[in-house]
C-alpha cells in the first residue's frame, strides 16, 4: 500500500513539474462519447457505447475511472473484481497525449481503488507485441505468469498474462 502512494506521490509531482493537471473521476454518460473517441482510436477490436454502458452502469462489480486534464478527456481504465482479484478490462490514453505519466496515473489509480475493494491482487492480458503497455506493467510490479494461445480473434496474436501480487 505504501508503494502504491509513493507511486501516486512520484506521478503526481512529475506532472506538477510539467504544470499538468491531471483529474481522476468516476465516469458519467456524457462522458462516454470522450470514451468511444479514444477507444476507437486505440484497439482493432473496440467496445460499443453499448458495453462500455453495461460494465459501468449495470454490473455492480466494476470499477472505472476518466483522466481529464483542464476537462478534456485524455484517458480512461477499468477493472472487474471477482473475490481477491481485480482484472483489468481496459486502459487507453489519447495518442495526443502519449508519454506523459498518464497511463502510469490510470494504472495507479484503479490499483489504488482495487486495494479498496478488498482485492489483494490485480491481473490482465495483453498482446505481446505491446511494448508500452507491458513497459507500463512491468514499471509498476506486474509480472508474466502465462501466454494465453491465439488470444486476439482479429489477427491471432498470442496474449502474455500479467500478475501483480500484494497489491
Ligand atoms: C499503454 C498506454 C496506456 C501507456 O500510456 P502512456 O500515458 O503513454 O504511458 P506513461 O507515460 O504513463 O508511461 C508509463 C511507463 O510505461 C512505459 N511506456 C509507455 N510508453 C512506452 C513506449 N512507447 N515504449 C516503451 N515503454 C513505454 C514506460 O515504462 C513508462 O515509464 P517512463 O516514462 O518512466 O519510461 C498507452 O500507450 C495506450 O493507450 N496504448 C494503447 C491502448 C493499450 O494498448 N492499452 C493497454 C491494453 S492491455
Amino acid at each position: 500500500m505504501r508503494k502504491i502512494k509513493e507511486n501516486l506521490k512520484m506521478i503526481e509531482k512529475r506532472m506538477a513539474d510539467r504544470r499538468m493537471r491531471i483529474a481522476m473521476s468516476d465516469i458519467a454518460v456524457t462522458d462516454l462519447h470522450d470514451i468511444l473517441t479514444i477507444e476507437n482510436e486505440n484497439f482493432t477490436n473496440p467496445w460499443s457505447f453499448y458495453m462500455f454502458y453495461i460494465d459501468i452502469f449495470v454490473h455492480t462489480d466494476t470499477c472505472y475511472k476518466i483522466a481529464k486534464i483542464d476537462g478534456e478527456t485524455v484517458g480512461y481504465g477499468g477493472f472487474y473484481f471477482v473475490m481477491n482479484e481485480a482484472h483489468v478490462c481496459n486502459i487507453a490514453v489519447r495518442k495526443t497525449h502519449r508519454r506523459e505519466g498518464i497511463g502510469e496515473r490510470i494504472l495507479c489509480t484503479l490499483i489504488e481503488e482495487a486495494r479498496k475493494t478488498g482485492a489483494d491482487r490485480m491481473t490482465l492480458e495483453v498482446r505481446v507485441s505491446n511494448a508500452p503497455a507491458i513497459g507500463m506493467y512491468e514499471k509498476h510490479g506486474f509480472k508474466a505468469e502465462g501466454i494465453c494461445k491465439k488470444y486476439y480473434s482479429d489477427n491471432n496474436e498470442d496474449a502474455l498474462i500479467m500478475r501483480k501480487h500484494d497489491l
